[in-house]
Parts: C-alpha cells; structure tokens; sequence
C-alpha cells in the first residue's frame, strides 16, 4: 500500500499519536510536518546464500542498491524486532538470550509524492536500527548509519521522484555486531518522515539549549540564563533571513520572545560541503546565531517535580515565509557533582537510588515501544528509583523522553567495550568512528535535563590497565580515552564525562603511576566499593557507582536451605533462591551490603543496581543452559520479585512497604525451618501464624560491617549487616493458613502484609494495568495467575494456557519471568511459571475510542474461560 501524503492522512495521524501534539498546533500554517511514519512496512528476510559480502562502509552516497533475495515477506508496524518474533533454540548462545538475531533483513515501504510537493525537502528520521542500517530510496543509497544503537536522519529529497510512487528500502545486517547480551533486530524503534523546506532546515540536534547561570532559591524555583544557539543547514543563497525564537514556560505561558535579523550567504557553501561528503549523514555545527534570556523567576526542573520549559526556533525569508522551525524541550537545573558529598541538585544533596537497565523490554524484545518504557520507568519509580544508567549503550528517545518527563537522573552511556559490541572491526579508524559517534549521541540528547553525565564505556579492563587487547589494539588507551572525553565535550561542555570502570589493580596509587582514567571528570566504578581506590587515586574527580550489587534471584522460586556463601548456586534447578541472599561471584554482592557502603560513603554519589529488570541474555550464572539474566529486581515481564520490596523498604520514602517473603503453600513434607523474610519501610513487625504470634523483630540500626568477634549470629558472617534492613523468622514451623506481618514505625502501625495458603487451582485470573487503550498504538500489559476457589493466588501453579484475541488489536508478547524455558514469546499458548504470566497486547490502527473493543479469551484445560473486554 502506498503511503500518500495527503492532508487527511496528516491529520488522522496527527490525532493518534499523543506524542506528536505539538506538531498539530506548528502544522497549521508551519512549513514542517513530521509524519509518524511507523505503520505500513513490509519485512523479509533475505535468503543466508544470498546475502551480498561487502559492508556498508564499502557503499557511497548514490550507489545503486546491490541485488539480494529476501523470503517470505510479511506486513510489520514499527518498532519492531524481527529476531524477538522467531523465538528461542536450545542450541543458541545463551549470552544473546538463544535467539536468531544474526542475519540480514530488509524493511520496504511506498511513499507517494504529490506534484504539489515537487519543492519540498523529505527527511526519514530513524532512532536506531539494529544493524548497520542502509536506506535505499528508489535503488540508491541515501544514507545509513554504523552503530545500532543511535538513530541518524537521511535526507531523501535527491532520490525521490514527485509525483510518482516512490520505494523505500531500509537493510539491516547485524552479523558483524557482536554482543554480551540480546541486542535485538531490525528497525527497533521509531521511524518519523519530516516534511520542510528545500531552502533550508533545522536537522536534529541543530537548535543547542544551555543554562550557562543557574541560581536555585528553592529546589523547584530560582533565576537562570537560558542560551539558545541554532544551526540550520542552508540550501539557497539567503542574506534576509529572520530567526525567531520563543521560550514557553512548564505552563504554557510564552516567557521570551526574541527575532533577529541574519545573512546567512557565508553558510551555504560550508554546509552543503559538510552533509554530501558524508556516507553516514552529517550535520554542521557552527552556529549561526545565539539568543540569551535571563529568566528570573525560573521554573525548575527536579526530580520530584520534573517540569520542562520548550524553546521554538523558527526560520523566515525575507518575506516572511516560514523556512522551518523546530521546537526542543529542555529543562533549568543545577545538577553538581562534588567531590566530599555526592551529586547535588538545585543546591541540595540528592542521594542517587539508581538501576542499570538494558535497552531491552522482555516479551517485546527490543522494540522500544514508548508505551513499555514508560511501564518499566514507573515500576521503578515506584520502587523508589531517581536514576538510570543506560548499561551500556543509548537507549531510544522514547526511554529519554520518559526519563525527562519523570525526573530521572540519567548516566548515558555511548559503549561498552570499543570493539566488535560497538560494531567496530580492527580495521576501522576508531578515532573518526567515536567522534561521529559522539557527536551524534550529544546531538540527541544534550538539550534534556534528565543527562547529568556523558559516559564513553563499561569496563574497558584493556583500556583500564593499558594492556594491548581489542579496545586498545595499538597500544594507545590513554589517547582513546583523552579523544573520547574531549569528543563528547566538544559536542557538550556542560556536563561532566566519566566511565564505567572495574580494574582497582590499574590504579590505587597517588599520584596514579597509570595515567589512563586522568582526562575523566567523573567515575564511575563497579562493584565491592571499588571507587574506594579511585579517590584515593585521583581526589579531584566526583565518583559515583555504576554497579553495584549484581544479586540473582528467580521470582517464586525458593530453597528453604540457605546457601553458605553468596556465590551458591542450584545447578539442577537453574533457579536462584529468592531469599536475596545470592550474588555473582567475585566482588558482587546482596543488597545489603551496597546500603551500607552508599550510608558510609557520603562522597560517593550513589548506586546503580545491577540490574533494575531481567534482560534477555547473560544469564549468568546457567549461560549455557538458559536465556535469561538472574540480576533483575524484576522479572522479565516487569512483576516484581521478592528484592523489589527490599529495596523499595529503602529507597521509596514515600509509600509504606511490608512485604512478607516467601508464600505460605508448602507442601506435606514441609514441616519445620521455614524462614520469613519481612521487608518493611517501618523499623519492626510483629509476625502471626493463624493469629499465634510468632514474636516482634527491630531492625538493628546500629550494625555495621564490622561483627563484634562474641557477637553470636544463625548465618555465615558475610550475611551480618542484613539485620539492618530487614526482618527474619528463621524457623517457623509451617501450618496451612494466614502468615500476617504488621508492621511498625516508630511504634505506630504503618502497613500490614498476609499471605494465605492456597488450595487447588480452580480458576485463572486475567489483571489488565489499564482497562482501555489510549490510541491505536498502544500497549496493555496483562497479569495472568492461577487462584484456588476463594480466589488465593495459587503460587506454584503451572498451568497451560491459551489466549485468543478479536479485534483491533494484536498479542505483542505473551511469556513468563522463567529463564529457561523456551517457548517463543509470539506463541498463544503458554504454561504459568510460579503462578504468573503476562500478556502484552498491542491496539492495531483499526482501533479507535468509539470501536466495539478487544476480547480476551483466555482458556484452559477443565477450566472456565476467562473473558476480558477491552475498552468496551
Ligand atoms: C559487569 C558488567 C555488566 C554485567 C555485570 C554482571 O562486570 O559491566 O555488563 O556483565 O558485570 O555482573
């Protein structure tokens, strides 16, 4: 089907992507539209023994597109990830989640171009595509780009024939990506088509925000210098040009208005020279012009009030027609990383509560669906999360945005390694692939408030220790490391640019006999206190942990045995106990032991959690056998396992946790020795069986590391500082019934947990988040568990099931949190794991709010069917 600009489909697509408002207000008399250009794509495969040898590097602007056969081809709606949708194999790396993700695919739409829109300039805007992206327009090559993980723009206007229906094509090749985790495949998130001018345009990145002065009174209210600077790319001789701008206020209230008059004629030779010369497409970066506004009476942006401001740029002639505009978000903050105490924001301290997450959204796959990241971003927020390290690699602009709009500080990370995970060969320059790679990342993301540091790397052990390997293959680290900071502050000098580090043998000593990490502002460093070394080393760089704990666990499953280390698996079960005593090996850790370091050491900034959810990949410590990581403190389906509730007991001050660990359906020869965990925002509980006390237990607050040498204690020393933060029963002798905590602050009840003995399964219970989509492209994640006949959630369940869907909407992914099974997350059938499973439904574009709605109809053997009716 082609894709036909026409003024109704401007406008039906305006109305149903929330996310585009503000274009429909610009849309009216504006000179730019941007087009969701998501639905209607094609997608095939192309055949293994057919897939051409040379790489994108080899391809030049306007290259004719080399002939391959691509199978059988199906209709897909973007995001999309082609590997995700052909499941799991048993013989398949378990460190990229045992799925089919190598392999070359190619995405096709039509566009129509009027004749009334000859003179117009098209742009395709792609936020990541995994891999090595090439876009062909009618045969040629237009532009593509060399790392998956960051989107570019193409400018397609050269290849287009007005008038005429036109082939987009867009080939994605990930096998010379390598990769540590599931990276996922194919166009994997959004795709926009910008409608301007051929005269000139804005490209992203092009209009710069910065708050040189910002003056907190209060952390919500203060005065600032607000900076805009704005380069457009020129394709005519313009010497009248007039450039606009406006700031708007998180009210809505324009609160600088500002135009000045511009030549731009010394631009255009410059500009043009830059973009052509460029295989991977380019923009300039000199700005042509800069606006000041001193605000002061500024609205500021915090984490518990992340209020933006918008600042819209805007190109005329010199007879007053609109060229283009662009409107950017941004927000006014002090964000200061000190040395003696932390990351302070608006002039007070603000303790970093922070989760490392992986791009991936579990059923969906990679697909970055804004719907998925906005439900993982609450679910830790509700934990009590206000920062987010994107290990290792940019996350979409949909994650951003998100972070942006709920008051997330954001660690953003360019790479992990500088190899083959970045899609770099040993023959290729690195020095011009990172500061294109650089610049592209700043470009993106440096206007929002939510980036409080640049990050160029994860653990880069040859790097660290200035050993030859295949990050530093010449021998030259302390220069890679040097040209990368300077990159991304070439592109952004207001934020500070760090590290992931790992290797304490490679520095410790003052002044530091290795001088590689000496160009860093800031640190960051992962695991058992490391950075404990580094400001020993280097006492002028602020420190913060970009990775702590790393615990495993697997949601439902528990050993009543506990383990007598950290680093005790079950190799039969391929499960970890979740009693969250159980860490990787090495210098990981529980929980625990990471709050005490963070209340010790006041100077660093704070913790990242490995890792906030499971992700698919690294399943260490079963890598060969499952699929799925452990480390999460959700499962893959975003429901929380028992460690969610330790660390919201700490972090979230806000809302009252009790939560009782582990649930109350044993089995006969369970009998004696069963222990209760209690996890609580208060300081003690008094724990019931069957109404019985079972006696009150207080929280030691004054434990530290340190175990006096007489103290007596019932686990191994390692687990001594868990009494600090949580509430243990260690021996309850086990009866059928009602297992009850209540739980105290200060003396007075704040919140009580129960878990009840479950019978037989009698029914299956289906719990939608919402009960209605909220456009024709949305998401509603289902809760699916097995309940016994007065409806007590049956925790071991393990029933089969199958979900059948009519309507205007489809199964994005259908799982459970289990790391080893295989079922294909596309299939319609699946078994309960531990009593729960989730379903993610997607609303199709037939869908709309007057639509008679979706039905659910979920069944199982000797069951009733249970129906859900969406939006109805
Ligand atoms: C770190 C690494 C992470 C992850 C983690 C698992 O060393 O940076 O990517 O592999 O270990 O514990």
């Amino acid at each position: 089907m082609a894709f036909t600009i026409t003024r109704l489909t401007r406008t039906a697509l305006f109305a149903a992507f929330g996310t585009t408002a503000l274009f429909v207000a610009l849309a009216q008399t504006s000179a730019r539209e941007t087009l969701n250009f998501n639905d209607g794509w094609s997608f095939a495969l192309v055949a293994p023994d057919d897939v051409r040898s040379e790489s994108i590097r080899s391809l030049k602007i306007g290259d004719s597109k080399p002939q391959e056969k691509t199978g059988e081809t199906k209709r897909v709606r973007l995001p999309h990830d082609w590997a995700i949708e052909r499941g799991f194999d048993a013989s398949l790396d378990g460190a990229t989640g045992k799925t089919f993700w190598r392999g070359v695919g190619v995405y096709r739409h039509d566009l129509h171009v009027d004749a009334s829109d000859a003179d117009k300039r098209f742009v395709l805007g792609f936020d990541g595509v995994m891999s090595f992206p090439e876009v062909f327009v009618n045969g040629r090559y237009a532009g593509g780009w060399d790392y998956g993980y960051l989107g570019f723009q193409v400018d397609i206007t050269p290849f287009l024939k007005s008038d005429a229906d036109n082939l987009i094509e867009v080939r994605c090749d990930t096998r010379e990506h390598r990769s540590r985790w599931y990276p996922g495949a194919g166009i994997y998130r959004g795709v926009e088509l910008i409608e301007c001018s051929k005269d000139l345009w804005l490209p992203q990145g092009s209009v710069v925000v910065t708050t040189p002065r910002v003056e907190p009174e209060t952390p919500v209210r203060g005065s600032a210098l607000v900076k805009v600077e704005t380069t457009p790319e020129i394709a005519r001789d313009i010497s009248d040009a007039t450039v606009c701008l406006k700031l708007i206020d998180p009210s809505g209230q324009v609160v600088f208005e500002r135009e000045s008059t511009l030549d731009l004629k010394a631009n255009l030779k410059k500009n043009e020279a830059f973009s052509q010369a460029n295989q991977f497409p380019q923009y300039e970066d000199a700005p042509v012009c800069a606006f000041e506004a001193m605000l002061t009476d500024a609205v500021l942006w915090d984490v518990d009030a992340p209020r933006m401001y918008r600042a819209e740029v805007c190109f005329k002639d010199a007879k007053g027609n609109v060229l283009d505009e662009y409107s950017t978000r941004f927000g006014i903050r002090l964000a200061e990383w000190t040395l003696d105490d932390g990351f302070h924001l608006n002039g007070r301290r603000v303790q970093l509560n922070g989760v490392d997450l992986h791009h991936d959204q579990g059923l969906i796959g990679a697909a970055s669906h804004p719907a998925a990241v906005r439900r993982q971003l609450s679910i830790m927020r509700d934990m009590g999360a206000n920062a987010i390290r994107t290990s290792h690699n940019p996350n979409s602009s949909a994650f951003m945005d998100v972070c942006d709009e709920m008051g997330f500080i954001v660690w953003n990370e360019l790479f992990d390694k500088w190899d083959g995970t970045a899609g770099l060969r040993k023959e290729d320059d690195f020095y011009s692939f990172a500061e294109r790679q650089a610049r592209q990342f700043a470009r993106r993301d440096r206007n929002r408030p939510s980036v409080c540091a640049w990050s160029i790397g994860n653990e880069i052990a040859d790097v660290e220790t200035n050993k030859a390997g295949s990050s530093n293959p010449s021998g030259d680290a302390a220069k890679r490391v040097e040209f990368l900071h300077n990159a991304m502050k070439r592109y952004d000098a207001s934020r500070r640019v760090g590290m992931g580090c790992f290797v304490e043998s490679a520095i410790g000593d003052y002044p530091p006999k290795n001088p590689v990490l000496a160009p860093l502002d800031i640190s960051g460093w992962n695991y058992g206190g490391k950075y404990r070394f580094a400001r020993a080393s280097f006492p002028n760089m602020p420190l913060v942990y970009t990775e702590s704990s790393s615990a495993f666990s697997t949601r439902g499953y528990y050993d009543l045995r506990h383990p007598e280390k950290k680093d005790q698996y079950d190799d039969k079960a391929l499960q970890v106990d979740s009693y969250d005593l159980i860490s990787a090996n090495g210098p990981r850790d529980i929980p625990d032991v990471d709050f005490e370091r963070m209340l010790e050491d006041r100077y660093v900034a704070g913790e990242f959690v490995w890792t906030g959810f499971d992700y698919i990949g690294e399943p260490a410590p079963f890598e060969r056998r499952a699929k799925v990581s452990y480390f999460g403190i959700v499962d893959l389906c975003g429901v929380p396992k028992d460690r969610f509730w330790l660390y919201r007991s700490h972090w979230n001050d806000k809302d009252v946790t009790a939560h009782i660990v582990p649930h109350w359906t044993w089995n006969a020869d369970v009998t004696t020795n069963v222990p209760v965990y209690v996890y609580t925002s208060g300081d003690s509980a008094e724990l019931f069986l069957n109404g019985k006390s079972l006696g009150v237990r207080h929280k030691d607050k004054t434990r530290t590391f340190k175990k006096p040498k007489d103290a007596s204690f019932d686990l191994p020393d390692y687990y001594w500082i868990v009494d600090k933060f949580r509430l243990r029963w260690e021996n309850v002798s086990y009866e059928p019934g009602v297992l009850e905590a209540v739980c105290y602050k200060d003396g007075q009840e704040i919140g009580r947990s129960v878990v009840k003995t479950a019978g037989k399964v009698a029914a299956l219970k289906a719990t939608p988040e919402k009960q209605t989509f909220e456009s024709n492209d949305d998401l509603i994640y289902v809760e699916i568990n097995a309940v016994d006949e007065e409806g007590t959630i049956c925790p071991n369940a393990a029933t089969r099931f199958t979900v059948d869907v009519e309507g205007p909407a489809t199964v994005a992914g259908l799982g459970t949190g289990d790391p080893i099974d295989l079922d294909s997350f596309a299939d319609l059938s699946h078994s309960l794991f531990y009593g729960s499973a989730t379903l993610v439904l997607r609303s199709t574009s037939g869908w709309d709010s007057t639509s008679n709605g979706v039905r659910v109809r979920i069944k199982a053997e000797s069951l009733d069917d249970v129906v859900l009716n969406i939006g109805q």
